[in-house]
Formats: structure tokens, C-alpha cells, sequence
């Protein structure tokens, strides 16, 4: 890591909230030139700040392709607000048509937290996926499943172990020589979990996009740099117009290219899948196709880069009939942590930093009561200097959690710049729609409890 760089580090209980920084460093997509159907307050208000391929996802949708949702819960303690975002957005592209795979993580949480794979599933039941019904999540298109009980997860993390290296684990995560192995494992676990949902066993070839926070975002770097290894056809937007296309010659297609022990491969056999190239890319209406077997190229000179998505699906399928694996790299989209309620991090092992989604009303009264503020220290001074929304917790839940209305935040916001609200009414405010929300979702719990059952995949019952 070069000096002055910014590090992620999964597991750590601190977190840089520097997000341009972030989205520069390394190459994260904000959302200024996506239009996103019917918005949620998590995207109108730019809590969800980035994304990686989410047009690609977003296309899909729009003409009425398939996509799924893929994301995973660490289940270690209780569910709190934080971990209810990540749900928002899994049910925005639920809603949108996206089916949606949860992972629970138990195997990472046993290797890491050592919490054991029992515990685990009481957990997670119990915490998370009770609160997933409640939230809204449709039963008939969510499949939550155990890492520990998924082989075809965990075979895919061990195969795809062969794309990555030691070297490449120190440069992600900073690993050193007394790193434990489980730090290891779990992210190749966690790359299984990511691209299973596309092998044909569950569901096939589609984009997938995994909404994660920030934290997660080298597993997804490992990810996508593990598919985009694998693949046996790269492509890329020539300098000029056109597309580029080059073959890559590995282990797993030596055979298919009669490859020699000196290294060589069968001109002829090339030739032979550059003619499969050719007719894939003509069933996308493409007729101008320059195919090069004896340099390895093939050239598309009137596709532009809006065409590389239709044109990798359309090679990967056909890697995919030629005995490859055919992976996409899985898109991914990232949201602002919610402050804690004490200023610093929310965190689920200090309970005075957050809200679970079961505590009761007077709990959580009590607690916002005594949240961080961004009033001054005299009404006094508050009426003259006016409070600071940033940084004030009450409203800062408002706005990421218990309040719909954009207008009306947009009111208390400007309302406690100039001090016409005080910080207590500010936490007042705070406190009757923390109570509406709550009160509604625990009558939504019971409503829902009975389909906890329906969430799990027939692997996981
Ligand atoms: N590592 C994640 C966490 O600590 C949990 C997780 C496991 C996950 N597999 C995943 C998240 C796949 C997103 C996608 O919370």
C-alpha cells in the first residue's frame, strides 16, 4: 500500500467515512449518470453514494431480463438499523423483479467470531430473517441459505482459489505472515456465496448485484478481479470505435486449443471457436465482425461501449457450451454508515451506539434521549447560532431510517440551522416517528412470523 492510501479492512471495528476518497481510490461509480426507477429514500438522499456496474443490472431490468440479488449476514449478534439497510435495497430490487439470495455466513462467523455453526442458525432465524419478513421481503423469492450446508459455495471458493494469490491478499487487506488462515478462507467462501447464484444450479447465467456497506467492498474487488481472471474471452472498447476481443489461453481450455507441451497452440482449433465467436456476435445483429484466429483477435468495428454488456453475456454463454465456467462479475452497490447513537460507531456489541430491531419502545426512547446532538450547549445560544443537522442524531435517524417525507425533513433541517427547533425537540421529533416505525414493524414481526419457514432454501430447512 503506497503511503497516504486509504485502507478497507473487513474486519475491523473502525471504518473511513472519507467516501470520495473512497469512490477515487479505488474506482467505485457515483450516481450521476444513472436514472434509478422509483427511488428509495436511501438513494433520493444519497445514503447509497456508489456502485459498481449497477447499469448493467439497471438494463437488464429495463428490458425485462432476468438479475438477481445476492447478500450475506454475519450472524454474530442482534439485528440492529444498520443492518436494515442492506434490506431496504434488497427489497428495492426485489421489487423491481430481482430474485434475491441471502448467505448466512455461519462458517465466517465460526472462523472469526467463534460462534459456533448451531448458534449460528439460531441467530440467524431468529435475529435476522424474522426481521427480514417484517421488513417486506417476499418469501417466494428469497432463498436464504447456510454457508456451512451450500457445497457448490464452498466448492467454488476452493476452485477459484487458483485465481488469486498471497500477494494479492496482502495488497486487498493488508495481510501479514501471522495473518490466520481463517482470513483467508472466509473471503474465498464469501467469493463462492457472490457468484454461485449464476452457475446453472441456481439460476444461471445473470447479472447479480450484491448491496453491501462500504466494509465490503474488497471482498467484491476479489471477486470481480476472480471472475474477470477466469474468463477465456476478454473484451474491451478498442481506442477508436469497435470492440476488442482476445482469447485467453489457461489450464481449464489448453485441451480445447490443442495446446502443446511446448506452450503452442492449434492455429486450426482457434479458428474453429473464432467461428463460434463470429455467430454468436451476429445473433446480436452485429455483421461487420474482423476475425483474426492467427493473432488472437477479434474486432467489432461498429460496437460501441454500450454493446460490451450484451457482447460479454453472449461470449460468456459460450465459454459456458464450451466446458468453461462463463462467470460475470457481479455488480455492487454501497451505502453511508448511520452514525451510532453516542457520535461514534454503530456496532452491535456496544448497545448504547444503536437501536435493535428488538427493543422495546421505552428502550428506545431512552437511548435517543441521550443521543449525540448537534444543538449548542444554551437554548440561548442554540436560538442565536442555530444546531447543526449533520452531525445531530436524531435527525440523522430520521432522515436514514423512520421519516418517508424528503419535504418535511427538508423543513426540520433548515428549521434547527436557524434554531427555530431545539435539540430536544429535535429528539422529541425523533422519538415519535422512531415509536410509529417500531410499533408498526413489531406488528408486522408477529403478522410475518409464521414464513420464516418460507425464506429458507430447501438446503437449509
Ligand atoms: N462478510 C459479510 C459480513 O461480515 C457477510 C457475507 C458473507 C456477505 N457472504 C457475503 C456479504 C456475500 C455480502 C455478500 O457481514
Amino acid at each position: 500500500m503506497g503511503e497516504g492510501e486509504l485502507s478497507i479492512d473487513p474486519w475491523s471495528s473502525t471504518q473511513s467515512t472519507d467516501y470520495s476518497r473512497i469512490i477515487e481510490q479505488f474506482g467505485l461509480s457515483d450516481f450521476n449518470n444513472l436514472t434509478l426507477p422509483n427511488p428509495s429514500h436511501l438513494h433520493r438522499r444519497g445514503i447509497i453514494f456508489a456502485h459498481r456496474d449497477l447499469d448493467v443490472v439497471l438494463e437488464a431490468q429495463k428490458i425485462g431480463d432476468n438479475f438477481g440479488v445476492l447478500t450475506g449476514l454475519m450472524p454474530s449478534g442482534r439485528m440492529h438499523l444498520g443492518h436494515s439497510m442492506v434490506i431496504e435495497q434488497v427489497k428495492w430490487f426485489q421489487d423491481l423483479g430481482g430474485d434475491v439470495t441471502i448467505a448466512v455466513a455461519d462458517l465466517e462467523s465460526q472462523a472469526t467470531r467463534g460462534i459456533s455453526l448451531q448458534k449460528g442458525r439460531e441467530i440467524a432465524l431468529r435475529e435476522y430473517v424474522a426481521n427480514y419478513a417484517a421488513l417486506g421481503l417476499a418469501p417466494s423469492s428469497t432463498n436464504v441459505y447456510f454457508q456451512s450446508t451450500r457445497s457448490a459455495v464452498q466448492r467454488l471458493g476452493f476452485q477459484l482459489g487458483k485465481r488469486t494469490n498471497l500477494s494479492e491478499f496482502e495488497s486487498i487487506y493488508g495481510f501479514k505472515g501471522d495473518t490466520n488462515l481463517a482470513h483467508f478462507q472466509a473471503p474465498m467462501v464469501q467469493v463462492g456465496d457472490i457468484l454461485h447464484p449464476q452457475t446453472e444450479d441456481y439460476g444461471g447465467l445473470r447479472p447479480i448485484v450484491v448491496p453491501v456497506g462500504v466494509d465490503q467492498d474488497p471482498h467484491l474487488r476479489l471477486t470481480r478481479g476472480i471472475a474477470a481472471k477466469s474468463n477465456w474471452f476478454n473484451l474491451k472498447a478498442n481506442n477508436g470505435p469497435g470492440v476488442l476481443i482476445g482469447l485467453s489461453v489457461q489450464d481449464e481450455n489448453a485441451e480445447l486449443l490443442g495446446q502443446q507441451p511446448n506452450g503452442r497452440i492449434d492455429k486450426s482449433k482457434v479458428a474453429e471457436i473464432f467461428t463460434k465467436v463470429v455467430s454468436s456476435l451476429t445473433e446480436l445483429g452485429f455483421s461487420d465482425i474482423n476475425s483474426n484466429p492467427k493473432q488472437g483477435t477479434i474486432v467489432v468495428p461498429g460496437a460501441t461501449k454500450k454493446d460490451l454488456t450484451s457482447i460479454r453475456i453472449k461470449l460468456l454463454e459460450l465459454e459456458r457450451r464450451l466446458g468453461g465456467m462463463g462467470l460475470l462479475s457481479p455488480a455492487s452497490t454501497y451505502h453511508h454508515f448511520a452514525v451510532g447513537l453516542t457520535g461514534q460507531k454503530m456496532s452491535s456489541s456496544k448497545p448504547k451506539t444503536t437501536i435493535f430491531l428488538n427493543d422495546d419502545i421505552a428502550t428506545i426512547t431512552k437511548k435517543i434521549k441521550k443521543a449525540y446532538s448537534g444543538g449548542q450547549s444554551t437554548i440561548e445560544e442554540h436560538r442565536r447560532l442555530g444546531g447543526n443537522p449533520d452531525i445531530d442524531v436524531a435527525y440523522q435517524y430520521m432522515m436514514y431510517f423512520f421519516e418517508q417525507d424528503d419535504n418535511y425533513l427538508a423543513e426540520i433541517n433548515s428549521d434547527y440551522r436557524n434554531g427555530k427547533v431545539l435539540a430536544g425537540e429535535m429528539k422529541q421529533l425523533c422519538i415519535d416517528k422512531a415509536t410509529d416505525w417500531m410499533s408498526n414493524h413489531i406488528e408486522l414481526r408477529d403478522q410475518t412470523e409464521h414464513l420464516v419457514d418460507d425464506f429458507l432454501a430447501p438446503d437449509s430447512k
